[in-house]
């Protein structure tokens, strides 16, 4: 049952017994008191050389009688639509019984590689790593929900010069001795290891040429797969991985592959060999680059001030080999396409990332299709993520400066959310307190549109009221709390006596129907305001009648339906979200 497609339908129906033949499209409206509204008599006008207020009339005077909706024209040329008590009633009832809430799935489904980890092993996870896994995960459960096939590959960065410095540092510290026979005993390094390993390492290497030095031939030993190097690499890596699905776990991100830069390694040495088999590569100061500047990009336009050269439009090729043979970055994911592509049949494959890396994307992109690496037909999409902002408008940072580890965000998030929980005299127990502080953080994050920067501002995303996730959960706990004082009783038929339901039946069609316009958008923050809207009506609602109270035995029954059909519709869109509901709060 799908109210948009039926409304189309009638209005299809009458536009041909009108002499017309249109399709009508309809969108849902505000307007007037209407729920939908058609736009579509404008265009007819110059077609047929009508006046268009005529053209609605003669359509509206043609549809067949209808149970469910009122036809309406209004001037200019509009014609709208108003549900009736009976059509809000029957959709109710259905999207009550139907196992997705009304939701209809996508025509076609297609199978997703969905890319938006970007781990660093050995490195703690970042604030920029934030956004991807809160704005992936959540695209990975609508597509799902909508009916695509979806695989998400965390893709680590675990493959570098951080590596090689890693391991160095600890074998400066003694802690790989064993490994090198210069002790019996094997030393267990422990998670605390690494995490004080990298960044002293990543600090020695910019004073100490020499340390620097040792850590690149390290790095190409690991890459060379030479023991112990490449043995001690794959303990790192896993100890790395415990912590890191850890930390994303808390966020309510998991992926399906954890893959990483390292097993794309192996397909560097194919993906050039392609790359130079269809002529696309060549040499440039002993280098291998590809060109992949289209028409009107990369046009020279006099010099930069230090005597390069300055373009129009940049496109810089892509350098996928240095004179050293070593493979860089953009290697690395042209193999990771290749890769994917020789395991799975994908129709797309996506990443989120920040801005900082749109001319990567492009270029890896490029490559991929004039290669052939990347099927005709397959879409490689790059989201791209806006920044998360301090209140100074600058990217989140540290008071000292530095860049912010997810889990200080994560501790700072649920250190707020026991404040609020005590405050408000409830339990504040850890998990709660997780729910409610990675929820606000979430939705926050969420009601934004993923290309836009926004300000992380802690109190406004852990409001209890207002758009915000904790709001949220409340009408949720709220809801089950009536459920549960009601005590098993059961809901019957749902039918309309008052307006408020009405809204909130309405609200759930528009809530239904953001769900493609994200799917659309790849963003979030439609569904946010369709979440949020449906909150608001049920909270009108609550507030005007005493469902517990109702002595109306049939309507506490619709009651009940209602608000089931509430929680139904919210659990699921918060499931999107990935923002779960604590018992209480
Ligand atoms: N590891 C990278 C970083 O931390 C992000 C990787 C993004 N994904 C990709 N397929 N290149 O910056």
């Amino acid at each position: 049952m799908n109210f948009v497609k039926e409304i189309e339908t009638a209005l299809k129906n009458a536009s041909i017994k009108a002499g017309y033949d249109e399709n009508l499209s309809v969108s849902f409206s505000n307007m007037g008191g209407c729920d939908f509204q058609c736009n579509g008599c404008f265009a007819l006008s110059k077609k047929y050389g009508k006046n268009p207020f005529d053209i609605a009339s003669e359509i509206v005077g043609n549809i067949e009688e209808n149970k469910l909706f009122k036809f309406e024209v209004s001037r200019p040329a509009f014609i709208n639509i108003k549900v009736t008590d009976e059509g809000f009633k029957s959709v109710a009832n259905f999207m009550l019984s139907d196992q997705m809430g009304g939701l209809e799935k996508n025509e076609i489904s297609q199978k997703v590689l969905l890319d938006y980890g970007g781990a660093n092993v050995a490195k703690a996870l970042h604030i920029g790593h934030l956004r991807p896994a809160i704005i992936g995960e959540s695209l990975k459960r609508l597509y799902r929900l909508l009916g695509d096939e979806v695989i998400s590959d965390v893709h680590l960065g675990d493959w570098g010069l951080q590596m090689g410095l890693t391991e160095l540092q600890l074998f400066e510290e003694g802690k790989l001795d064993s490994y090198f026979g210069r002790s019996q005993q094997r030393y267990d390094i422990t998670i605390d290891d690494l995490n004080e390993a990298y960044p002293t390492a990543n600090k020695r290497k910019v004073n100490e040429e020499d340390f620097k030095k040792k850590a690149e031939e390290w790095t190409l030993k690991i890459q060379h797969k030479e023991e112990p190097y490449y043995e001690i690499f794959k303990v790192i890596r896993e100890l790395s991985v415990k912590e890191i699905s850890a930390n994303y776990l808390k966020l309510g991100a998991s992926f399906e592959l954890w893959k990483g830069e390292s097993d794309a390694h192996d397909f560097c040495d194919e993906a050039v060999k392609v790359i130079k088999e269809k002529g696309l590569a060549r040499e440039s100061e002993g280098a291998l680059i590809v060109d992949v500047a289209n028409e009107g990009e990369n046009i020279p336009a006099g010099q930069n001030e230090d005597g390069t050269v300055r373009y129009n439009n940049p496109m810089p090729p892509c350098l996928i080999q240095k004179t050293n043979g070593a493979y860089l970055y953009a290697t690395t994911d042209i193999a990771t396409i290749l890769m994917r592509n020789k395991e799975y049949k994908l129709d797309r494959i996506e990443y989120v990332t920040d801005g900082r890396q749109k001319m990567h994307f492009n270029q890896v992109f490029r490559v991929c299709k004039k290669s052939g690496i990347s099927p005709e037909g397959q879409e490689l999409v790059h989201i791209v993520n806006g920044t998360m902002n301090g209140s100074d408008g600058k990217p989140f940072k540290t008071r000292s400066g530095d860049t912010v580890k997810l889990e200080d965000i994560i501790g700072m998030l649920t250190g707020k959310a026991k404040e609020k929980l005590l405050s408000n005299g409830a339990s504040s127990d850890d998990e709660t307190a997780l729910m409610i502080g990675v929820g606000a953080m979430k939705f926050g994050d969420l009601s934004n549109t993923v290309s836009k920067d926004y300000v992380f501002d802690i109190d406004k995303f852990m409001a209890f009221e207002g758009k915000t996730g904790p709001y949220l959960q409340y009408m949720v706990v709220r809801i089950n709390s009536i459920l549960e004082k009601l005590n098993g009783k059961e809901g019957g038929e749902i039918f309309i006596s008052c307006d408020e339901e009405r809204e909130i039946i309405s609200k759930i069609l528009k809530l239904n129907s953001s769900y493609q316009i994200c799917y659309r958008d790849r963003s979030l923050n439609a569904l946010c305001t369709g979440l949020y809207d449906l909150a608001s009506a049920f909270a009108t609602f609550y507030n005007n009648h005493n469902i517990i109270n109702e002595s109306d035995e049939n309507r506490q029954k619709s009651f009940i339906s209602l608000i089931t059909l509430v929680r139904k519709k919210m659990l699921q869109a918060l499931d999107v979200l990935a923002i779960k509901v604590p018992k209480k709060m």
